[in-house]
């Protein structure tokens, strides 16, 4: 009984190997390097000595930033209209390395930590279904007899297994390169203001500079390249400048209580300052370059699809790779540059420029250059106001 387990090195998952072990299981982990910034070498040691018959490493933060993040951001898909799904979207990623893995190594089991209430379990199992029916997938934590945290790290110590005693923050974080989760502790009271210890990637907008900072992003066929002028190969480490360069001046923090898919409430704090500036600027430019209908049928019909799909779990699936398609196609427009301002918690677009640019200074113009035709104006407003002046004869 072979099982690849989605292993962060921390207690949960280091109890799940021990504890998978017990039950006659052969473990090996898989740990993905998806830009939480955490060290990752001592990763293998750390599983062997909980149990582990081998550990897996690797560093996915391309593939996370090319294929997963880019084409939400090209969404512009926000969950409830305000969350950029940081979590959600390395769930479908780390499971098709489970998945890859299991089949390489003949592994008929792959395993989870998510708890029993969450998001994360459907996202995993939803994905690894979708990939490859045949595989079982485990979540020890949905079934095992710990009852508090006590119980675990008691079980975990009794077992030799490492377990960090300084004392940790009372959040659950989940972090990667699109942003940070936070949850738990004196977050689940929804009236309460989130203590300034809950965030990690931003600053106090209070302590932030005094002074704004412009920023130009540059972007081409709706991939941004540059920041002020420095070009970039890997998306990952521009989204990493972003987010360092955005977080000092406070941009990003989220706090809403949003509906998870089993149904309950939770407040949920978040912290995405790359990913704020950039639906800031990719939203701007699309706004530029495409024209009325397609612009007002892409707002109207993706966002919202999308962040669904991605949040339900839902990211194997011919309608997300279907959207795929119609945002890579408005994609091609998306040349150009924005300016933005990050100012004490907020950025603003305050310049735009792009080749594509569907913006007619000779038609938009009040001054004398104005080519625009005002006997027109007359015409049109007389057509298109026709059925309130027939609604007005009839009912009044
Ligand atoms: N509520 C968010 C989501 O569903 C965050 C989940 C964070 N996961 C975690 N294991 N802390 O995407
Ligand atoms: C979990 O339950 O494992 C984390 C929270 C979530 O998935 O929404």
């Amino acid at each position: 009984k072979r099982v690849i387990l989605a292993y962060s090195g921390g207690l949960d998952t280091s109890v799940i190997v021990r504890w998978l072990t017990e039950r006659g299981y052969e473990v090996i982990t898989y740990t993905a390097d998806v830009g939480q910034g955490e060290e990752l070498s001592e990763i293998p040691q750390k599983a062997k000595d909980s149990g582990a018959v081998e550990a897996i490493v690797e560093d996915l933060k391309e593939e996370f930033a090319r294929n997963y993040c880019l084409p939400t951001l090209r969404a512009l898909a926000l969950y409830e209209g305000k969350y950029p799904l940081t979590a959600s979207l390395s769930r479908p990623l780390i499971a098709s390395k489970l998945v890859e893995y299991a089949q390489k190594l003949s592994a008929h089991y792959v395993a989870h930590g998510s708890t029993g209430k969450g998001n994360d379990q459907v996202r995993f199992e939803l994905s690894v279904w979708a990939l490859a029916p045949h595989i079982e997938v485990l979540a020890p934590v949905r079934e095992w007899e710990f009852k508090s945290r006590e119980e675990e790290v008691e079980y975990a110590l009794r077992h030799s297994i490492p377990v960090k005693v300084t004392k940790e923050k009372p959040y659950s974080i989940d972090k990667n390169l699109w942003g940070v989760s936070i949850e738990c502790g004196p977050l689940e009271d929804p009236w309460q203001e989130p203590p300034e210890d809950a965030f990690e990637l931003t600053v106090d907008p209070r302590k932030a500079p005094e002074e704004p900072q412009y920023i130009e992003l540059e972007w081409e066929k709706g991939v941004p390249v540059a920041i002020n002028g420095k070009r970039y190969s890997q998306l990952w480490e521009l989204i990493a400048d972003l987010n360092t360069i955005a977080g000092r001046h406070g941009v990003g923090r989220i706090d809403m209580v949003e509906n998870r898919l089993v149904g309950i409430k939770s407040r949920e704090v978040y912290e995405a300052p790359g990913a704020t500036v950039l639906y800031e600027a990719y939203r701007d430019l699309l706004s530029l370059v495409l024209d009325r209908f397609t612009y007002h049928y892409f707002l109207q019909h993706v966002p919202h699809q999308y962040a669904k799909l991605v949040y339900e779990g839902l990211w194997f699936t011919p309608l997300r790779e279907a959207l795929d398609a119609f945002t890579e196609n408005l994609a091609q427009w998306v040349n150009g540059k924005v300016r933005l301002k990050l100012f004490k918690g907020s950025v603003t677009v305050v310049g735009r420029w792009s080749p594509n640019s569907l913006y007619v200074e000779d038609l938009a113009t009040y001054s004398e250059k104005d080519a625009f035709d005002h006997r027109a104006g007359a015409q049109f407003t007389k057509v298109f106001g026709l059925p309130l002046r027939v609604l007005g004869r009839v009912r009044r």
